[in-house]
C-alpha cells in the first residue's frame, strides 16, 4: 500500500462509514466487549444519569495501590496565554491559530486559560482536589525565543515558581518538555523535517535540566510524536498544517531521535530523575473476520503504536512499517547508523495516553464500532484501555507505566445555581479507571493517572468549543468552577478508589 493511499485511508474513524454496533466485533468481542459496550453507552454526554454515578452501592469496591498517583494534565499552549511576555518567542501554534480558518471561531492560545498570571490559584485548586501529581509542559519558545541558544531566565523563572509551588502543595510535578509548540524560528529552517531541530531539541532539554532539572522527579520528552507526524505533516489540521506523507514519517524518525537525545542529555546531568516518552496509543481492532481485516489491523498497529514503541523499547523500528513505506522512502534513507541506539537509549518509564480504539476493515478503512463523543475521532471504548496496558506490558515487560492523558470533552454550561453537571465525563473516567485497575489486578505496573483535562483549555483546532477540563473556565472572566466531576474526582483521590 502505498503511503499517498494511506493518507487517504487513515482519515480518522468519524469520515468513514459508520459499522453496524455488533457485528463481527473481533478481537472486542467477549463479556469484556460486551461489560465495555454498557460502559461506553453510559458515558455519552447526552445521557445524564440520575442517582449515584458511582455505580451501584452493591458492587465490589474497587482499590487503586496505596501509592497511585492521582493526576490531572496540562499543556503550556492550551492553558498559559501571555503569549508576548516575559520574553517568549512565537511559536508553530501562535503562527498557525493566527492564520485565518486554521482554528474554530479563529481562536488563538493568546490568553487562554490565563494561567501564567493565575498558577498560584489553580495549584490552591490542584491541592483542593487531593491531586497527588500535575503533569504540565514547558513552553519551548518561552525559553528560548528562536529555540537556540542562552535560556531566558524568567522563562525558567516561571515554571520553577510552578515546581516549587507544587512541591509546597504536596503535588509531585511531572513535566513534558515538549507539547507541539515549536518555535517558529526552528519551523522556518525545516523544522521536524530539518534533523538539526533534533539536536536543538536535546540543547533545549539541557537547559531546562540545568535550569530545574533535580527538581522535577519525572520527565517526559516529547508528547505524542504521533499526533505531529498525522495531524501536523499527514492531514494538516494542526500546525504545521503540512499534507505531505514522506515527510510526515521522516518527522516521525527525527522525534524519535530527538526523543533519545533528550534522554541521553538528562542522563549526562547526573540527576536522580526519571524519564520517559509520552505516547497516545490506540488499539487497533479488525472489524470483522476477515483475514484482510485481521491483516489491514496488524499493519495499521504498525503506524499507530509499534513505530513508536518498538523504536524506544526494543531498539528497531517495526519490519512491516518500513517495508510498507519502502526504501526510497524519506524516512527511510534518512536513519543513520547509530539512531536506533539513542532512540532505544533506556527510559525509566513510558507514559501513555489513551482516548479512543480503532476498527479496520479489509480494505485499510476505519469504521465506527462505539458512540462517538464531542471530538468525532474519539470512540468511547474503555476496555481500550485494558487491551492498551495489557498489550504493553505483555510486548514490552514490565517498565513502569503513567497514564498520563485520558478523558472526554462534554458540551459543558454554567448551571443557574453555579455549577457544572458532567455525568457523562464521570461515566467515562470511571469505566476506564476501572478498566485500569483491571489491567493493574493482571499485572500492569500502572503507577498513576492523569485526567485530560484539569481545567477547560486551548483543545488545538477546535479551538474553545470543546470543554475537556474537570474545572470549568469562564473565559469572559477567568473564572473557575469545578465540576460535579471534579468533585467526584476528588472522593475518588480520598477514597483511593471507586
Ligand atoms: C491529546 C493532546 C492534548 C489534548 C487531548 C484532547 O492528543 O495531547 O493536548 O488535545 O488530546
Amino acid at each position: 500500500m502505498s503511503i499517498l493511499t494511506r493518507r487517504r485511508l487513515l482519515r480518522r474513524a468519524a469520515l468513514s462509514a459508520t459499522a453496524t454496533a455488533g457485528a463481527g466485533l473481533s478481537a472486542a468481542t467477549g463479556a469484556g466487549g460486551l461489560i465495555a459496550a454498557t460502559g461506553a453507552l453510559a458515558a455519552g454526554c447526552d445521557t445524564p444519569k440520575g442517582g449515584d454515578p458511582s455505580g451501584d452501592p452493591t458492587a465490589e469496591r474497587v482499590r487503586f495501590p496505596h501509592d497511585f498517583g492521582w493526576g490531572a494534565a496540562t499543556s503550556a499552549y492550551q492553558i498559559e496565554g501571555a503569549a508576548k511576555e516575559d520574553g517568549r518567542g512565537e511559536s508553530v501554534w501562535d503562527t498557525f491559530s493566527h492564520t485565518p480558518g486554521r482554528t474554530r471561531n479563529g481562536d488563538t492560545g493568546d490568553v487562554a486559560a490565563d494561567h501564567y498570571h493565575r498558577w498560584a490559584d489553580d495549584l490552591d485548586l490542584m491541592r483542593d482536589l487531593g491531586l497527588r501529581s500535575y503533569r504540565f509542559s514547558i513552553s519551548w519558545p518561552r525559553i528560548q525565543a528562536d529555540g537556540t541558544g542562552k535560556p531566558n531566565q524568567r522563562g525558567l523563572d516561571f515554571y520553577k515558581r510552578v515546581i516549587d509551588g507544587l512541591h509546597e502543595r504536596g503535588i509531585a510535578p511531572m513535566v513534558t518538555l515538549f507539547h507541539w509548540d515549536l518555535p517558529q524560528a526552528l519551523q522556518d529552517d525545516g523544522g521536524w523535517e530539518n534533523r538539526d531541530t533534533a539536536h536543538r531539541f536535546a540543547d533545549y532539554a539541557d537547559a531546562v535540566y540545568r535550569g530545574i532539572g533535580d527538581q522535577v522527579p519525572v520527565w517526559l520528552t516529547i508528547n505524542e510524536p504521533k499526533t505531529v507526524v498525522q495531524n501536523g505533516y499527514l492531514w494538516g489540521h494542526h500546525a504545521p498544517g503540512r499534507q505531505d506523507a514522506d515527510a510526515a514519517y521522516l518527522v516521525a524518525h527525527h522525534l524519535q531521535l530527538a526523543h533519545g537525545l533528550a534522554v541521553r542529555a538528562l542522563r549526562a546531568t547526573g540527576y536522580d530523575t526519571r524519564i520517559g516518552p509520552a505516547l497516545n496509543l490506540h488499539p487497533c481492532y479488525p472489524a470483522d473476520d476477515s483475514p484482510a481485516a485481521a491483516s489491514a489491523a496488524t499493519l495499521h498497529d504498525g503506524y499507530e503504536n509499534r513505530l513508536y514503541l518498538d523504536s524506544i523499547l526494543t531498539g528497531a523500528y517495526p519490519a512491516d512499517v518500513l517495508a510498507d513505506l519502502g526504501p526510497d522512502s524519506r524516512m527511510v534513507k534518512g536513519i543513520r547508523d547509530g539512531d536506533l541506539a539513542v532512540i532505544a537509549s533506556p527510559v525509566d518509564l513510558l507514559a501513555v495516553q489513551y482516548y479512543t480504539p480503532l476498527y479496520l476493515t479489509g480494505n485499510g478503512n476505519t469504521v465506527t464500532r462505539w458512540p462517538t463523543s464531542e471530538a468525532d475521532w474519539q470512540q468511547i471504548y474503555p476496555q481500550g484501555m485494558y487491551d492498551t496496558l495489557t498489550r504493553v506490558t505483555r510486548d514490552y515487560g514490565p517498565i513502569p507505566i503513567t497514564v498520563t492523558e485520558n478523558g472526554l470533552p462534554c458540551p459543558d454550561t454554567l448551571g443557574p445555581d453555579g455549577t457544572v453537571d458532567d455525568p457523562g465525563r464521570i461515566a467515562f473516567l470511571r469505566d476506564h479507571l476501572a478498566a485500569a485497575h483491571r489491567a493493574i489486578a493482571d499485572g500492569v505496573p500502572l503507577e498513576s493517572y492523569h485526567v485530560w483535562s484539569l481545567l477547560d483549555n486551548f483543545e488545538w483546532a477546535e479551538g474553545y468549543e470543546q470543554r475537556w477540563g474537570l474545572i470549568y473556565v469562564d473565559y469572559p472572566t477567568q473564572r473557575r468552577v469545578l465540576k460535579r466531576s471534579a468533585h467526584w474526582y476528588r472522593q475518588v483521590i480520598r477514597d483511593n478508589g471507586l
